[in-house]
């Protein structure tokens, strides 16, 4: 796809060349956890940057399909793990599977973070962050944004990046949502 930088305007956009923007970009895949009501929940996310310098802030992007979104909005703690290349086999559990019906913390060395959030102790690059703020802008991911309070590693790696992980087919498309949305959507009677 090529691109003139004169030709963008408004009305201009295209789905091509906007996964092609954000394709080139290639990001570095992480593992966000979290645990609400001792229910554990994490999975893998491609939408996350530093969002602030001072004071630090880093922000994830939680699809409101998945299970790590619904325990997320109960969580004060996240677990940010960045993955390397070696980790493959981590971003196939955390981004195909969902909490929804299995523990995928089950059988992993992890640690216990702050309020319990479970840190994954095969990825030492990582981050504790503190939730701050919640935004959801009508769009199918919602941005969480953290307050490190901890962090580990940081040493040279090379990330696992999207690139890497592209066939993977995630445990819930974001369209999904969990329904009934609301006990009494699914119960006319009441
Ligand atoms: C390459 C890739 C990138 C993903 N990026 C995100 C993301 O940025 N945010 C998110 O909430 N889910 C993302 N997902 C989807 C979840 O990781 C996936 O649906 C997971 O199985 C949900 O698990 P859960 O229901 O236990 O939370 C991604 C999945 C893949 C394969």
């Amino acid at each position: 796809v090529v691109l003139a930088a004169s030709a963008v305007s408004e009305g201009m956009m295209t789905d091509e060349t906007f996964d092609a923007l954000t394709a080139s970009v290639d990001p570095a895949m992480i593992v966000v956890t979290a645990v609400a009501d001792g229910e554990r929940a994490g999975c893998l996310v491609g939408f996350h940057t530093q969002s602030s310098i001072v004071p630090f802030r880093y922000s994830v992007w939680l699809s409101k399909a998945n299970h790590t979104y619904r325990v997320g909005l109960r969580s004060t703690y996240f677990g940010v793990h960045f993955l390397t290349v070696g980790d493959f086999a981590t971003a196939e559990l955390f981004g195909t599977v969902t909490g929804d019906d299995t523990d995928k913390f089950a059988g992993l060395a992890l640690e216990p973070g702050p309020d319990g959030v479970p840190l994954l102790r095969d990825c030492p690059h990582r981050l504790v962050g503190r939730r701050i703020s919640v935004l959801d802008d009508g769009g199918d991911h919602v941005c969480v944004a953290l307050e490190p309070v901890g962090t580990a590693g940081g040493g040279a790696f090379a990330p696992l990046r999207q690139s890497g992980v592209a066939d993977l087919v995630p445990g819930h498309d974001s369209a999904e949502r969990p329904g009934p949305p609301t006990e009494r959507a699914g119960d006319p009677a009441r």
